[in-house]
């Protein structure tokens, strides 16, 4: 679940959002539609925190996780395929990466009892988020997305564009997510990887927030609809 109260934001004398107080509740898909320029880009990344509205706020229930479909391409060049997947749950990957620093430390024979106590605290965080499984989960939605495993070591920036879009709505997917945003997801996706998405989504339990300008897609995927319109949101029930 993820909700704002009061959200306002204007640029110069433009107002973009206007005391916006809304609810997006899990088990449902909501398509955030509206005009051009209307809004939906800034008020996802006012969710997602990478803005601070004007006014207002937006709320979380501690604990839960919140993953965006990342819009540049290239953020990821220097970095594994597999990994930048696993990327998209921040917390495992940052207890992944201190770990194998640890372990690189015993290897080397220059690890301490403070690095020893650091790594169980880290083991045991690892199995909360069920570490064990995340190459296999991550391998799992890169194949569904065509994503052959001869190409889950690669690094980025040996990947096509089509290819990355894939990989970067992997990372978005991975780790199931208690809130989803989506801003025109099926961009330079090709029609089988929509439909894949398509049937990710129709299964995903949490909450998905999504702007696509494909009317076939939202109608497939949404039960509700955001609307988004003279600086206010307003939700109807059904698809587009
Ligand atoms: N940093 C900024 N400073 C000033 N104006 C901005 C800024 N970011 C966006 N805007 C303006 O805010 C409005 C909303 O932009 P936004 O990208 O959120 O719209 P949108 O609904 O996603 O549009 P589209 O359908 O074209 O993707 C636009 O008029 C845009 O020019
Ligand atoms: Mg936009």
């Amino acid at each position: 679940m993820i909700s704002t109260t009061n959200v306002s934001l204007r640029y110069g004398k433009r107002v973009l959002f206007e005391d916006v107080t809304v609810k997006f509740l899990p088990g449902n898909v909501y398509g955030l539609i509206g005009a051009n320029g209307a809004g939906k880009s800034t008020f996802l990344k006012i969710l997602s925190g990478e803005i601070e509205p004007n006014t207002g706020s937006v709320e979380m229930p501690a604990g839960q996780r919140l993953a965006v479909l990342k819009q540049n391409q290239f953020a990821y060049d220097d970095q594994e395929v597999l990994k930048t997947v696993i990327q998209g749950h921040q917390k495992l990957a940052d207890v992944m990466r201190e770990k194998d620093a640890l372990y690189a430390k015993y290897d080397a024979g220059t690890a301490t009892d403070a690095d020893g106590e650091r790594l169980g605290v880290l083991e045991g965080e690892f199995a909360d988020m069920e570490g064990w499984d995340a190459e296999y989960k991550a391998a799992e939605l890169l194949s569904g997305l065509g994503i052959t495993e001869d190409k889950h070591y690669s690094l980025m920036a040996d990947l096509g564009a089509s290819e990355k879009v894939r990989v970067l709505l992997a990372q978005a997917l991975f780790g199931n997510p208690d809130v989803l945003l989506l801003d025109e997801p099926t961009n330079n996706l090709d029609a089988e990887s929509v439909l894949w998405l398509e049937n990710f989504l129709d299964n995903f339990e949490n909450t998905v927030i999504v702007v696509s300008h494909d009317r076939h897609f939202l109608d497939a995927v949404c039960n509700y609809m955001a609307d988004l319109d003279f600086s206010k949101i307003t939700m109807y029930p059904g698809n587009y």
